[in-house]
């Protein structure tokens, strides 16, 4: 069964407690929170301060996608919290190894991920070491964006990696423009998880919206 990673970026934040008693009752199995510092993306979103406050406002794996630079001088303030998994960009890295090790040696379980314009064979061999690869299929910065169609064939790519491995395999989560209407495609393309912001919360019911996302997989 797919699981589903409401972008909490879209919700209402003047009530995200509700926003995340909505997700519970969706059926969302994680909420997806896009860290942004003005930098390595143009967009300035939130902090840990944040995730703190929603780690007290559901019980949900809190999935942390960190669109900063220098990742590594930040993971412990994310994982002390509340994050369950933290996802890294490969552009931001300078030690993917040991970034991916210090969110292990935080307790978090760690993910990577890269813009739709990095090649893939950039965290080819770093697949192996992580419980998450992250597909971006818009430019990481905005939530609302249209779907890159090509990175379609990236998912695909990615599932044979994936497959490619032992046991114990990463899960392959997609991120952007993920609505309704596509996400049967995006799930036969090898999406093990969706995430989903405007797809949920530009929606009128939300939690009908989430249901429906649920029943896909
Ligand atoms: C983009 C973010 C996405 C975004 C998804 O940089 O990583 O998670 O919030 O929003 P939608 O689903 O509206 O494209
Ligand atoms: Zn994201």
């Amino acid at each position: 069964m797919v699981k589903l990673s409401p972008s909490v970026l879209a919700a209402d934040f003047s009530n995200l407690s509700l926003v995340m008693d909505q997700c519970g009752e969706g059926g969302a199995s994680m909420i997806h929170v896009d860290v942004m510092d003005g930098h390595f993306v143009p967009n300035i979103t939130m902090g840990s301060v944040v995730v703190e406050g929603l780690r007290r406002a559901t019980d949900l794996p809190l999935d942390v996608h960190l669109m900063i630079e220098n990742p590594h001088q930040y993971i412990t303030d994310f994982a002390k919290a509340g994050s369950d998994m933290i996802t890294v960009h490969i552009e931001t890295c300078s030690d993917v190894k040991k970034v991916i090790q210090m969110i292990r040696d935080e307790g978090v379980k760690p993910g990577i991920t890269l813009r739709p314009s990095t090649p893939l064979n950039t965290i080819e061999e770093f697949v192996k070491d992580v419980d998450l690869v992250l597909v971006m299929t818009v430019e990481p910065g905005f939530s609302g964006q249209l779907f890159i169609t090509e990175m379609m064939e990236r998912i695909v790519a990615v599932r044979e990696l994936v497959d490619g491995l032992g046991e114990s395999r990463p899960d392959i989560s997609v991120d952007g423009d993920v609505k309704l209407h596509n996400a049967s495609e995006v799930v036969a393309a090898g999406a093990d998880i969706l995430v989903s912001g405007s797809g949920i919360f530009g929606t009128t019911d939300h939690v009908s919206t989430m249901k429906e996302f649920v029943k896909i997989g």
